[in-house]
């Protein structure tokens, strides 16, 4: 396999349905446990990637799309700033129903249908900037998921991954293991009514490529200006291409 790996998946289908099972059990809690588990740094981290792509967002005949949308944050920071509809996407019902919720009670336009990253229902360059946040990491093959990326994007067209990362500094790095390995799934765990999702997270994020392999992966997929940037002494990176 070629994307993620939850304990017992023994092929990318299983891996798949393994993860769109998972968020389906926490989605009702996921918000509360991501904004208490990273002590609300997220929304930053959503933030400064709304700034990275602004000049996309700020063009009206842009076309935008945020895939692995869970509860719909990122799709939402994205419309905020733009004035203007921001397409969102997930496999997962749960989510989308809680996105769909906050979509309403934000008064946003935002679409959002259920899609699998690995195969939108999307004809070839359609979209002017593709994001995603925290999902990248839980796809069943990482190169499919780029290929898909690549293939909806116009020419010039953007990508914009925000995603768990390893810190390059080694003291930091220690601490950081240490919070997320046994501290995050305890607290999580509790939180969410689901351990097992707050033991994959780690995981998955550990067997996830450095930041300097998956700009590598994006090259080989057909992106051009790839670069990346560590937020939060790189407990994230937030990868750009184009
Ligand atoms: C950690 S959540 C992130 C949600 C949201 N982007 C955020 O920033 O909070 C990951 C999301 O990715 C979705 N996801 C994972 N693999 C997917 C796939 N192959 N296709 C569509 N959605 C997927 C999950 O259903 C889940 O909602």
């Amino acid at each position: 396999m070629s994307g993620t790996t939850p304990a017992g998946a023994q092929t990318e289908q299983e891996a798949a349905a393994w993860v769109r099972d998972m968020f389906g059990r926490v989605a009702q809690r996921y918000d509360l446990a991501n904004h208490l588990l990273s002590f609300n740094i997220d929304r930053y981290w959503r933030a400064h990637t709304v700034r990275r792509v602004r000049h996309i967002l700020d063009d009206p005949a842009s076309r935008v799309l945020d895939i692995c949308c869970g509860t719909g944050d990122l799709v939402l920071a994205l419309e905020r700033a733009r004035g203007g509809p921001v397409l969102g996407s997930d496999f997962c019902h749960p989510m989308l129903v809680a996105a769909r919720g906050k979509v309403a009670r934000s008064q946003a336009r935002a679409p959002l249908f259920e899609a699998d990253a690995l195969q939108l229902p999307l004809a070839d360059a359609s979209l002017s900037l593709i994001t995603v946040a925290f999902g990248f990491r839980n796809l069943a093959n990482y190169q499919a998921g780029l290929r898909e990326m690549r293939r909806v994007l116009r020419p010039g067209g953007m990508a914009a991954i925000l995603e768990f990362s390893q810190p390059p500094n080694p003291a930091f790095a220690a601490f950081y293991n240490f919070y997320s390995r046994r501290i995050l799934p305890v607290i999580g765990g509790a939180l969410s009514g689901n351990p097992d999702a707050y033991r994959y997270l780690p995981e998955s994020v550990r067997k996830f490529p450095g930041a300097a392999e998956l700009a590598g992966q994006m090259r080989s997929a057909g992106f051009r200006q790839v670069s990346y940037e560590f937020l939060t002494g790189g407990i994230v990176a937030l990868h750009l291409g184009q």
